[in-house]
């Protein structure tokens, strides 16, 4: 009997923590790309709100919109048969009030699909964490870089390298962990920092620019297949040139049109 390939649950990312297996996290924005990734064995397809800066060509993701997220957030749940799909909650749909909070998260799965949502942060959205895990919604931190707060840090840069920054980290991750999180997302730490978080905490941390101790590893897809404008941040490891390959065939398209090769001329009806 073919093997039924199992969908991820959050639990499951948990249990993969304690068995020692390593996490493996791509984002997502579209069908195609999801059922590509899904069926490459992907673990979670995260529908981030990077999609702001690689699909809508914004320079931070604070204009995405919730509607956004929704209709993309439906086309990779539809391309999805084994992972785990996360939807990123974004800037202003978490932050106002636990209620609203709580019916915005519920549109990503309700009209998403998604099977639980991200949110940037801890203090000031812990009661929002804790009432959404309260009522059956997943949820995943995401500590160090927020891009939603760009601003106020002043630019893309690394995060809790002083030591005082350091520890409030760690102790964003338990509470975090305490409200019912069942993952965070560490992004642009120093790896030590992110070695103690993983060490200190039962579920998983997930990496992005964090060093190699995090229980997984993410990376926005459209940088590690090379078609990210103007080249990807420093710790991406690019796996094709997808940007290349895609002008060459345009460009060869382009060519074959303009010359006449295609489309190939349709061979001559036999007379009977
Ligand atoms: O929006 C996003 O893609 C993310 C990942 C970089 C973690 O939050």
């Amino acid at each position: 009997m073919p093997e039924i390939a199992k969908r991820m649950r959050a639990p499951d990312l948990i249990e993969k923590k304690r068995r020692g297996e390593k996490i493996v996290v791509l984002t997502a924005y579209d069908f195609t790309m999801a059922r590509i990734l899904d069926a490459a064995g992907v673990d979670v397809l995260l529908v981030g709100d990077s999609l702001g800066n690689v699909i809508l060509g914004f320079d931070t993701t604070l204009p995405v919109t919730l509607d956004a997220m929704v209709h993309h957030s439906a086309a990779v749940s539809r391309g999805a048969e084994r992972a785990l799909v996360v939807a990123d909650m974004p800037f202003l749909t978490f932050q106002v009030n636990v209620e609203e909070t709580v019916r915005n998260a519920g549109r990503l799965m309700q009209e998403g699909g998604a099977a639980a949502v991200k949110l940037e942060g801890c203090r000031a959205v812990i009661d929002a964490v804790r009432r959404l895990v309260e009522i059956g919604i997943p949820v995943m931190g995401h500590l160090g870089l927020l891009p939603q707060s760009v601003h106020q840090l002043g630019g893309f840069r690394q995060q809790a390298t002083r030591e005082e920054d350091a520890a409030r980290l760690v102790e964003d991750a338990l509470a975090l962990e305490a409200a019912g999180a069942f993952s965070i997302v560490l992004e642009s730490i120093p790896a030590a920092v992110a070695r103690e978080v993983t060490a200190a905490l039962r579920i998983p941390t997930i990496g992005i620019g964090a060093g190699p101790h995090c229980d997984g590893q993410v990376l926005v897809c459209y940088d590690m297949l090379g078609l990210s404008r103007g080249g990807a941040p420093p710790f991406v490891r690019k796996y094709a040139e997808l940007g290349e390959a895609v002008a060459s065939a345009a460009k060869e398209f382009a060519a074959d049109v303009r010359e006449g090769r295609f489309p190939a001329s349709a061979p001559a009806k036999e007379k009977k």
